[in-house]
């Protein structure tokens, strides 16, 4: 099990004006910011980190979103990091979303949902190693 995971706070919520009390959120429940910054990604980029996605009908409009305006991405650090911080979230659907999650509180919708999570430890090192260089990190 790792200890780290890595999030995204998605440009709906940047746009709504989220980004304090969603990171508000994130150190109430106990993770600790290894790496954070503040910056919006190219086409290009979204399609690269969500290269996984890329043969599902959402890939371009999901790609479109993620590269629409700025976002927050942050590698956080907590035992059960990945699990944990998934369930701080909240279901992908905000509409399926546990009641005191950051998805239920602040996404609009399945395709702009307010923040993202690895999904697994191998996913949080790859998707940290995109955005984040060694010396980035404390
Ligand atoms: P995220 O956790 O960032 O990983 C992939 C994203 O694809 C997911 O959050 C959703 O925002 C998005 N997504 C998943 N399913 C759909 C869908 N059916 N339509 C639009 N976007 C989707």
């Amino acid at each position: 099990m790792s200890n780290r995971t890595f999030t995204m706070i998605k440009p709906d919520a940047v746009r709504n004006g989220h980004i304090g009390n969603i990171l508000q959120m994130i150190n109430a429940a106990g993770f600790r910011i290894i790496a954070m910054k503040y910056l919006k990604i190219s086409k290009q980029q979204a399609e690269k980190f969500y290269e996984v996605h890329s043969e599902r009908p959402f890939y371009g409009e999901l790609t479109e979103f993620m590269s629409s305006g700025p976002i927050v991405a942050a590698i956080l650090e907590k035992d059960n990091a990945v699990a944990d911080f998934r369930t701080l979230i909240g279901a992908t659907n905000p509409a399926q979303a546990e009641e005191g999650t950051i998805r239920k509180k602040y996404a609009t919708s399945l395709g702009e949902n307010a923040v993202h999570g690895s999904d697994s430890d191998e996913n949080a090192a790859i998707e940290g190693n995109f955005f984040f260089s060694g010396l980035e990190r404390f």
